[in-house]
């Protein structure tokens, strides 16, 4: 098998759709030589039929990054179907209602704490869950949307996305001497199921169609699904704690 993931096994979360950044990062890596293994969470029937729409079926397993039964299964159930991982892509989400579109001052601890348990802890979790498959070498990925600012509608899931962008930090130094990577793709706004949940995102699609010096396509997954195929490879065999921007440039403008 040839590519530039030819012979990496891969753990994939994320995937509820196939306009999920996680589809495309499965399709391509596939298509680049990867043996993929799928995570799904919840609605497990629609997961494994978007599974078997990737150039090869993807066997599924089934994963709530909040469920200690399910992270320390994790490793065995992998295990069913490839005999180690080189890597590991997070690309999961999640926030109450209550702490997006503008609830920031309002929402209640308990869903600010569901946010940062799906969003932000379960990087840390997911990683010590696959740990036991991997070795030197191995890389983890995750997606983020530049927390560096604060985002109108975007509130609670900023802080969640700023922890994790801290968190994949953290996970570098303390994977590092493992020889383990942890780098985040920063994405520009992209349709899928989780923006479609928050109330506001137009703003976003607006703001990146007028700005982004490079131009914005906000139905193609493509272009962070390459970044984080980019991440796994062994193209970046000394960069971890990094972040990737994948986003027409936006990021790099001032106001
Ligand atoms: N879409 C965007 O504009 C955009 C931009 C930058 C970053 N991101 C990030 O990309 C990642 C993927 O999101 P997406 O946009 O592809 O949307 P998506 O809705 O396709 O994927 C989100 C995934 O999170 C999963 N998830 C939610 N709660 C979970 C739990 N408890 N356990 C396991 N999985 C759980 C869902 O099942 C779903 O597969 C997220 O981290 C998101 O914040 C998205």
């Amino acid at each position: 098998m040839s590519g530039l993931l030819a012979g990496k096994r891969l753990l994939v979360t994320g995937v509820i759709t196939d306009a999920s950044i996680a589809f495309s990062v499965a399709k391509l890596a596939q298509e680049n030589g990867a043996q993929v293994v799928l995570t799904g969470f919840g609605r497990m029937s629609l997961v494994e039929r978007i599974a078997k729409r990737l150039p090869e079926a993807a066997p599924v397993i089934e994963l709530d990054v909040t469920n200690e039964e399910q992270l320390a299964g994790l490793a065995d159930k992998v295990r069913e179907h490839v005999d180690g991982l080189d890597g590991v892509v997070h690309s999961i989400g999640f926030a109450p209602q209550s702490c997006l579109g503008g609830g920031f001052l309002s929402a209640p601890w308990e869903d600010v704490a569901t946010a940062l348990h799906v969003s932000t802890y379960s990087y840390k979790s997911l990683a010590m869950a696959a740990l036991p498959l991997m070795g030197p070498g191995g890389a983890v990925v995750g997606l983020t949307f530049d927390a560096t600012k604060a985002w109108p509608v975007y509130d609670w899931m900023g802080v969640a996305k700023a922890g994790l962008e801290s968190a994949s930090r953290y996970l570098a130094l303390h994977l590092g001497a493992k020889g383990i990577r942890s780098n985040l793709v920063s994405a520009g706004p992209l349709r899928t199921m989780a923006a479609k949940s928050i109330p506001g995102f137009e703003q976003f699609e607006d703001a990146w169609a007028d700005r982004a010096p490079l131009g914005w396509n906000l139905t193609d997954q493509e272009p962070a699904a390459r970044a984080c195929l980019a991440l796994l490879s062994d193209w970046f065999p000394a960069t971890t704690g990094e972040i990737v921007h994948v986003d027409g440039g936006y990021h790099a403008l001032g106001a």
